[in-house]
């Protein structure tokens, strides 16, 4: 059951889909002091899940998080925000309820953290909707509130193979490259990224003529051999004379506004830049409008980014620090003033100040920005989504965002935002998955191999192994950083046997992200939503259960040569270092440590239960994706979700058949 307490009025943020009646009776559970906080007591076994992307376990207890999106691709433990915002939390104790604070502005979540046995949420300002919603089960609970929020994108099949990315492919040259050496090196491959270096100085819906010049030849030549070519828009539109969009956009009063009614003005990318209105439908449509530009040459994907949005700078912050600057003396400079200066110039970046000084036209209405932050990124995505849909009606186009916001599943995926190179945020991009299943976000995955800091060969190879799962599959880098396309590595030929056995397990993947779409499901789960009655299960923070089948246990330290494992039943280790090195063995349910060497997939299929397995294939289009055979436990039938890929209309296109 649902239920919506509304306090002040609300902003509409089209998280929900549903009209459901405001209750006028009390809000149960919680306290609430009538300024916008929320406490909740909790239990000391109570578990929290929830948040989205957010730092930390899956169960949330301990921390103290904030929802605002932002740009932090330093973001560790002591982290507070990151790029998405995602206010549903699932507390799972002797009460079991589903809470949704459906609010925009800045959201606060000290989860135990003050105090280890209270929860208290605390909106900026007291004007939201909380609902609340109940069931027997943590899966009933989530499927509600999935129905509440409304169906998941679903991007078309090609999005589910191999993705090549890297922040500095500056020519079509090295696209060439990157293509010829995939090749050689026995690769699959779907998809090549094109990060801002394809543009003309970052300016959206440009194409650079002289590293580029042939950009519609080249989407046509990669499309032969099977390749999408998937460029990036940025949030922010340069400040040009004679661009296009940026002289539409100012005619227009497309773009945010400063206090004095001008266009606001911050630094990404491009340098100087207006942020596009994307609150405004007309903004929306204009910008979505846009991506035309480059479906025309052929392009049928984009990632939208910086879209929180990230601003390194605002002009008048900037002027404010140069003054500040200028009027330091050196001579009488003590540490105090040092640091002083370095958290000044530091204090540039994402500066929260900023996003109180530009507002939107929301029907005509003046909205100040800070009060509505965390759907801007999520507006965007939608901008494009609503276009496409008119500007290519008869496929579908892959879309994924930086920011997001709930409701935002509708309209594309995620990818979680700027990673490292790290251990321990392979480790985080796993436990991120079941809350972001949560909210509607299926079509997620994060930068394979670690996006900023140096890859070792060894956590590409490891983060593959885990990355091999996740709908979306994209190994992405950062400029300046090792390169970490598999062929560079001594190991490429193990990395590019987990990439082909990515291949052999889409049919399962796509059939079971499938099914939590139109089902309304999580495709990955915490062990204990399927054992309820296991409290091991309940401890397990390291091995998630994929769709209805599968259990994984990746590796995520380095030099790690296995791991230990809970099994809350008897079920069948896989060991794969290729489609033809499989073996496996049944364990019975307990505790079990399990070596795992370096060039070895190993996962786990639940007892009695079988997935479809098809043969490896250089991309997805080559596939042959009726050819199946079955791995796991034999007689089992499994229940086979598939649509042609392509059609938008996904609700007709599905085909469900039991295979055995
Ligand atoms: C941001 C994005 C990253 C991209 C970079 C350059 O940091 O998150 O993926 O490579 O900008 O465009």
């Amino acid at each position: 059951m649902i239920k919506k307490y509304v306090f002040g009025k609300p902003f509409p943020t089209q998280a929900t889909i549903k009209e459901i009646e405001a209750c006028t009776d009390k809000l149960p559970y919680f306290e609430t002091n009538g300024e916008g906080v929320f406490t909740l007591p909790l239990r000391e076994n109570d578990i929290v899940y929830g948040l989205g992307e957010q730092v930390r376990g899956i169960n949330k207890k301990g921390w103290h998080y904030v929802s605002w999106n932002y740009d932090n691709p330093n973001h560790q433990e002591d982290t507070r925000s990151l790029y998405g915002s995602h206010n549903f939390l699932l507390i799972s104790g002797k009460a079991k309820f589903g809470v949704f604070f459906d609010y925009a502005g800045k959201t606060e979540f000290d989860i135990g953290y003050t105090h280890r046995n209270l929860l208290t949420v605390k909106a900026a300002k007291n004007d939201l909707a909380v609902y609340i919603i109940t069931g027997n089960s943590e899966k009933e609970i989530v499927k509600q509130f999935r129905e509440l929020i409304g169906k998941s994108y679903v991007p078309p099949l090609w999005a589910f193979g191999y993705g090549q990315s890297r922040w500095g492919y500056r020519s079509e040259q090295d696209i060439r490259e990157v293509a010829a050496k995939c090749k050689a090196a026995g690769i699959p491959l779907d998809s090549i990224y094109l990060d801002i270096d394809y543009m003309e100085r970052y300016k959206d819906f440009t194409v650079d003529k002289e590293r580029f010049p042939h950009l519609k030849a080249l989407t046509a030549e990669m499309k032969e051999q099977g390749i999408h070519l998937v460029p990036i828009i940025d949030a922010g539109v340069k400040i040009e004379d004679g661009y296009e969009v940026y002289e539409e956009g100012v005619k227009n009063n497309y773009f945010c506004k400063n206090e004095q009614g001008g266009d606001f003005v911050g630094a990404v990318w491009p340098g100087r830049v207006h942020f596009p209105d994307f609150l405004n439908p007309m903004a929306r449509k204009w910008f979505g409008g846009k991506y035309a530009v480059l479906t025309e040459l052929g392009i049928d994907g984009f990632w939208n980014d910086m879209n929180e949005p990230a601003i390194f700078y605002t002009e008048d912050r900037l002027a404010e620090t140069c003054d500040k600057i200028g009027k330091l003396d050196l001579n009488s400079m003590g540490i105090y003033e040092y640091f002083g200066f370095t958290g000044m110039v530091a204090g540039l970046n994402g500066n929260e100040g900023d996003y109180y000084k530009f507002y939107h036209n929301v029907d005509g209405k003046k909205v100040n920005h800070a009060e509505v932050h965390n759907l801007y990124g999520m507006n965007m995505t939608r901008a494009a989504f609503e276009a496409l849909q008119e500007i290519s009606p008869d496929k579908r186009t892959l879309f994924f965002s930086r920011a997001s916001y709930i409701g935002a599943h509708r309209y594309g995926g995620i990818w979680q935002g700027d990673n490292k190179s790290w251990w321990s945020h392979l480790l985080q991009a796993m436990q991120q998955l079941p809350a972001l299943n949560m909210a509607g976000f299926l079509f997620v995955g994060s930068d394979t191999g670690g996006f900023g800091a140096d890859a070792t060969e060894d956590i590409m190879l490891r983060w593959l192994q885990y990355a091999v799962f996740t709908p979306l599959f994209r190994n992405h880098s950062a400029d300046g950083t090792r390169r970490q396309e598999p062929y560079v590595f001594d190991n490429c030929a193990a990395c590019a046997e987990m990439i082909k056995i990515r291949y052999c397990l889409i049919p399962y993947i796509y059939s079971e992200f499938l099914k939590a779409v139109h089902n309304d499901e999580m495709m990955f789960k915490p062990l204990a939503f399927d054992f309820a009655d296991d409290d091991m299960a309940k401890r397990v923070e390291d091995q998630l259960l994929v769709g209805n089948e599968l259990m994984i246990a990746p590796v995520y330290q380095q030099n790690a040569v296995g791991r230990y494992v809970y099994l809350p039943e008897e079920m069948m280790l896989v060991r794969m270092k290729s489609y033809d090195s499989t073996s496996t063995e049944i364990l019975p349910k307990g505790h079990h440590y399990i070596d795992v060497a370096l060039d070895e997939l190993v996962f786990f299929i639940r007892k009695d239960k079988a997935i479809p397995f098809a043969r490896p294939a250089e991309n997805t289009e080559k596939a042959d994706m009726d050819a199946l055979t079955m791995l796991g436990y034999s007689d089992s039938v499994y229940t086979l979700y598939s649509d042609d890929g392509i059609s938008p209309d996904t609700e007709n296109a599905l085909a469900v058949k039991e295979i055995k």
